[in-house]
């Protein structure tokens, strides 16, 4: 029987190592997906497989189907610019399950001393199990503050403790490990009282909340892979100490990958993690300074205008952005675009890394409406081609165009790489109003001269152009 069963987990994250090698391309993601997804289920079977105590078997159905009831209906229906939040939660209870899966091994063996089938307690079960227990409350706690501020339940300005933040953080630390090596010591002399173990959960948790309570919404996503990376490590740990393979090599790619994806954002947002993790920047929008102080005026268009300029151009390149995804216009882009090739214009989409709120939040959506992918150019391919450029058209996208972040140093998004929008012959802007973006700071790109504002919803405004464009 074990035999089966640790064959069904090499198939299992094979199809796991697998799928994540289709989640590299938009045109393969969705095949990459299906084939994790279907290996996870081969994982859950071989672990069904290996239970030998078939009196818990209601507790296991039970446990699936409020599983998938509670899962399944959100992963369905929750709209793509709230997709962050659902992934925060969704870590967030993967963290919740490894600590209480520690919790629950530390009640089973009496404090890891008494072990069935008179297995003693070993350094890799104890070490496990306490790892995972504090990560994975560290995990829980942090995304479902996470999961507040993206949701807006909770203000996704930083909120902390000032200079108390850090000696703060570093105490909870101290007990949870300190209540770590506490347990890990009694274990041989017949265990300590459970109320250690509770110590170390509270005072993760506590630190979960402490750490993310002082970041602001624009770092958010970063937050949110890194949480996910460590509650990969942390079931890898949980893994390790129930001696099952699967949870050891799913954790450690959920580990690794958080960790690359964590990596390759903050460099994209030209953030470091520990200062990300220090809190600070990015309180989710509202005050606009422009540094300099100067009433600035921008230039309000048409949708008349904006058809007609782009009707003559040779080339327009579409620059979206988060606000694309708020009036779902991608539909709307599409068959603008299609007009304008028509009338033998070459339309490109740039496409920032960061753009939206979320990785591959652009793609998506446009491939959602069936753009080409060919048409979708990653910054560094089409940087170059914006001055060569008649028309960018700038979609619901604010920081990810701002020539601030190359040029003023004292920008807060200075280094951060941005699309050179600016260097296009003419830029016109589709947003509601003058309101930063995320960041929360001006983007001297809307009072250039020329870049002219065409105000209203995205998708509105890009319906009306189209209508233009149809009467040219
Ligand atoms: P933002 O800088 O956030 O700007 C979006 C703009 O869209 C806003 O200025 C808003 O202006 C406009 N908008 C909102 N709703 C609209 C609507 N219905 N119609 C028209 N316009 C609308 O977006 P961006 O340029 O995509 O940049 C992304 C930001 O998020 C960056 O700061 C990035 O660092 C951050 N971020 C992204 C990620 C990932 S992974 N994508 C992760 C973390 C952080 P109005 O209110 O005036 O309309």
């Amino acid at each position: 029987m074990d035999y089966l069963v640790n064959i069904l987990y090499i198939v299992a994250f094979s199809m796991f190592i697998y799928g994540l090698m289709g989640l590299t391309g938009p045109k393969t993601a969705v095949r990459g997906n299906q084939i994790a997804a279907v290996g996870m289920a081969i994982a859950v079977i071989a672990t069904l497989i290996a239970i030998r105590d078939t009196s818990q078997w209601i507790l296991i159905a039970l446990g699936l189907i409020i599983g998938v009831a509670l899962g399944v209906p959100p992963a369905k229906y929750t709209k793509m610019t709230a997709m962050p939040q659902l992934v925060a939660l969704f870590n967030g209870v993967g963290g919740g399950t490894v600590a209480l899966i520690a919790w629950a091994e530390f009640l089973n063996t009496s404090g890891f001393s008494n072990f069935e089938h008179g297995e003693e307690p070993t350094v890799h079960i104890i070490v496990g199990s306490l790892f995972a227990a504090i990560i994975g409350s560290i995990s829980f706690w942090g995304s479902l503050i996470a999961f507040g501020k993206l949701q807006e339940i909770l203000p996704g300005r930083p909120i902390g403790l000032g200079r108390l933040q850090q000696p703060v953080n570093l105490l909870l630390l101290i007990v949870a490990v300190g209540a770590a090596v506490l347990i890990g010591l009694g274990a041989s002399e017949g265990g300590v009282d459970p109320l250690w173990m509770g110590i170390l959960l509270v005072a993760a948790g506590v630190l979960g909340l402490m750490v993310v309570l002082p970041i602001g919404g624009a770092d958010m996503p970063v937050v949110i892979s890194l949480l996910n990376a460590l509650t990969g490590l942390s079931a890898a740990a949980a893994g390790l100490a129930l001696n099952n393979t699967a949870m050891i090599v799913a954790g450690m790619i959920v580990g690794a990958s958080g960790s690359i994806l964590t990596n390759l954002m903050a460099k994209a947002m030209n953030r470091s993690i520990p200062a990300i993790v220090a809190g600070g920047f990015g309180g989710g929008g509202g005050a606009v300074s422009s540094g300099d102080g100067e009433q600035k005026q921008a230039k309000a268009t048409s949708a008349a205008d904006a058809a007609i300029q782009m009707a003559y151009a040779n080339q327009v390149i579409v620059v979206p952005g988060y606000g694309m995804a708020v009036a779902q216009a991608q539909h709307a882009v599409k068959e603008m675009a299609s007009l304008l090739e028509a009338k033998g214009v070459e339309v490109k989409y740039a496409i920032h890394p960061v753009a939206g709120r979320m990785p591959g939040h652009m793609n998506v959506l446009l491939a959602e409406a069936e753009v080409s992918y060919d048409a979708m150019k990653e910054m560094d391919d089409v940087n170059g081609e914006f001055n060569r450029t008649d028309v960018a058209l700038v979609i619901g996208a604010n920081d990810v165009t701002n020539p601030a972040a190359r040029e003023d140093a004292a920008s807060p998004i200075y280094g951060m790489p941005v699309l050179n929008v600016d260097q296009a012959r003419s830029v016109i802007v589709l947003k509601r109003s003058m309101n930063s973006g995320f960041a929360g700071i001006d983007n001297p790109l809307f009072y250039s001269d020329h870049t002219s504002m065409l105000f209203g919803d995205a998708k509105k405004s890009v319906g009306a152009v189209t209508e233009e464009l149809k009467a040219l």
